[in-house]
């Protein structure tokens, strides 16, 4: 009996005789606003993010293939803390690797009485084909319950990642609005079995205080807490044997004309990939903003041609706040055999825009005012890929074929 009642009070003697040692709260370095990203190999590693409001030291996270594994069989990732000067957040980064394709790991970030446990799954190489399902979407902002709508919309979905084409807040250096945003992420996106969803970021001009062609220092939220490949405003990802995934910069902080040569480049390295997308912030294809303004005028002259070259399929815009999906399009007009779809254009809870009317404007074929993301399902043979346009209310699904 007073063996039980020692085990039962060691938490609270943890809290009580081990953390007044350091003067801090448990409270202060409670693991939150999770975020998994990928630095590298989707199907091989995973990058956890994590906050404490104390520095703390020692942070840990322990990670196994089961729940139920023996404790020899959980390994230990160490993890880099660090801050920066716009923040009172310490981050902490756990850079998982050599992991195995299509596995679920089970995490547990350590905390000396509140462990947070969920798991993550890898995605799948050649030897593990599945289906996968993952969506699309940018523009979170400013309506905070309506962003909560579309986080519940998109966790109901069970996807494997979500690709989020920037502006996921409205001012830049505001960390209510970051805190806000990493909680509803937190506290949403995982599904009720307890996997957490990668994001694939893109920047947008709410990420950046001044918008456009800015030094790196001001965008300090976004580069620091979305860890992504370098120099994480533009990377290419390949989540799965059939997918590869570029994100680009829409003159943020590079200009569009400083990273066509990379696009090639990254393009003719990956000329293997079987459906090849790109995402990106300010559409080329607007359907509500200024076909003529500059920064859809150089992605016109200077990206465009290079997709075009290399056989992309599909391109993500954003920052219109508008549903749009355009016709087929290669050399500046519709092209129903060869030409790439533009889905944007952002509507996960920024204020939604009145649109053009798609009869009088050729590269659109359909824009509406309505919240939704997109939803793409590649088959496991890799062939099919499902495009689902999703609605608040939801709406109806065509397939492409290769
Ligand atoms: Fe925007």
């Amino acid at each position: 009996m007073i063996r039980r009642t020692f085990v039962q009070l060691l938490p609270i003697l943890t809290i009580f005789l081990i953390l007044p040692v350091t003067g801090l709260h448990a409270s202060e370095l409670h693991p939150r606003q999770v975020v998994l990203t990928w630095q590298s190999d989707p199907s091989t590693s995973m990058t956890i993010t994590w906050r404490t409001d104390a520095r703390g030291e020692g942070h840990t996270l322990r990670y196994a293939e089961s729940a139920l594994a023996l404790p020899q069989d959980w390994r230990t990732a160490e993890a880099t803390t660090f801050t920066f000067e716009e923040t009172s957040a310490w981050l902490h980064t756990a850079s998982l690797q050599d992991l195995k394709p299509g596995r679920n790991y089970y995490v547990i970030i350590d905390h000396p009485t509140h462990p947070d446990m969920f798991y993550f799954t890898t995605m799948p190489d050649e030897n593990n084909r599945r289906e996968l399902v993952f969506l699309a979407g940018g523009d979170s902002r400013s309506r905070r319950e309506v962003r909560r709508e579309m986080n519940e919309l998109a966790i109901r979905l069970d996807p494997d990642f979500v690709i989020f084409d920037g502006d996921f807040i409205n001012n830049a250096l505001n960390e209510q609005q970051w805190d806000d945003w990493f909680d509803d992420w937190h506290e949403q996106m995982r599904t009720p079995a307890g996997r957490r969803i990668p994001i694939i970021p893109a920047i947008g001009n709410h990420e950046v205080e001044g918008s456009y062609l800015q030094p790196r220092e001001m965008a300090p939220f976004y580069l620091n807490r979305f860890v992504t490949p370098e120099p994480r405003n533009y990377y290419v990802l390949k989540p799965g044997p059939d997918l590869m995934l570029i994100t680009l910069d829409t003159d943020h902080l590079t200009e569009v004309t400083e990273q066509t040569r990379w696009l090639e480049q990254t393009l003719e390295d990956n000329s293997n990939a079987r459906w090849k997308m790109v995402q990106w912030h300010v559409a080329a294809w607007p359907s509500v903003r200024d076909f003529d303004g500059s920064i859809p005028s150089k992605i016109r002259n200077h990206w465009i041609p290079v997709i075009e070259k290399h056989g992309v399929d599909i391109v993500i815009e954003a920052h219109d706040h508008a549903y749009k999906k355009t016709v087929p399009i290669r050399n500046g007009q519709q092209d129903n055999e060869n030409g790439i779809l533009y889905l944007g254009d952002g509507g996960w809870g920024a204020p939604i825009r009145e649109t053009k009317n798609p009869e009088d404007y050729w590269w659109l074929d359909e824009a509406m005012t309505i919240d939704h993301f997109w939803k793409f399902t590649l088959s496991r043979d890799g062939r099919n890929l499902e495009v689902e346009p999703v609605f608040r209310p939801p709406g109806k699904s065509f397939t492409l074929e290769k």
